[in-house]
């Protein structure tokens, strides 16, 4: 039987990430989070310190000489940017932008959902992101779009910052995110959008548990139909 892929797309801070790894662990399903491969292209490009917002070409360029892997420990998804290992680097507000900026590019979106559907194909899979019910795996067996308010997801995504012990205002998160759905729904290749098939979960005003509950229950519902 072909391998089951779950996909749960939606914007900045729905809590994809936390939820799919919880998620992923419960069902014994690998977790991919696709949103760290851009960060690491969005990395690289401030590394070479191109303006993500207009340097087209040379991130472009760039996506010729770039090699990311990831790789799966006890402690989650590791990603690497040419050999380094680069996961803590990646969760700062300006990689945030950056990888939002250089996701609009189509030849980085090419490469990396290529990648992306090769990973999908090794194992039972849970993969987060903004189009991969839509673009990447559009016949996945279950697809969910998860979203909340913006309120909710800028605090989400601010307490999260600050317990990782960085120094940010709760203003500036949100205006970060508000630019970040903006440039993720308006882009021309892939953009986010609730995909066909998807269930929506809007999980504004829950407790971590509750959404977690939820869509394990979702899951087991439709994974129930499949495994008969
Ligand atoms: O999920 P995240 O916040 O780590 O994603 C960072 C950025 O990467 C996001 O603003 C848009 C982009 N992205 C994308 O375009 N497509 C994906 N499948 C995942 C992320």
């Amino acid at each position: 039987m072909k391998n089951i892929q779950i996909v749960i797309d939606g914007p900045a801070g729905a809590g994809k990430s936390t939820i799919s790894k919880l998620i992923a662990k419960k069902f014994n399903f690998l977790y991919i989070d696709t949103g760290a491969m851009y960060r690491a292209v969005g990395l690289k490009a401030l590394r070479n310190n191109f303006d993500t917002k207009s340097d087209t070409e040379k991130i472009i360029k760039m996506m010729d000489d770039i090699d990311i892997s990831i790789s799966h420990g006890d402690d989650g998804q590791h990603i690497y940017l040419d050999g380094e290992d680069v996961t803590s680097k990646i969760r700062t507000p300006e990689v945030s932008i950056a990888a939002s900026d250089v996701s609009a590019i189509p030849e980085v979106r090419v490469k990396l959902a290529s990648l992306q559907r090769k990973l999908a194909e090794t194992d039972n899979i849970i993969m987060d992101g903004r189009d991969i019910g839509s673009y990447v795996l559009p016949n996945a067996q279950i697809k969910i779009f998860l979203t909340a308010s913006i309120e909710d997801r800028a605090r989400r995504r601010y307490e999260e910052l600050i317990q990782n012990g960085m120094k940010v205002n709760y203003n500036d998160v949100k205006a970060d995110i508000k630019y970040r759905d903006t440039n993720d729904s308006s882009r021309k290749v892939a953009p986010l959008k609730i995909p066909e098939g998807a269930i929506v979960i809007d999980t504004t005003g829950n407790t971590l548990e509750q959404s977690v509950r939820l869509l394990t229950d979702t899951i087991k519902e439709r994974l129930s139909c499949f495994l008969k």
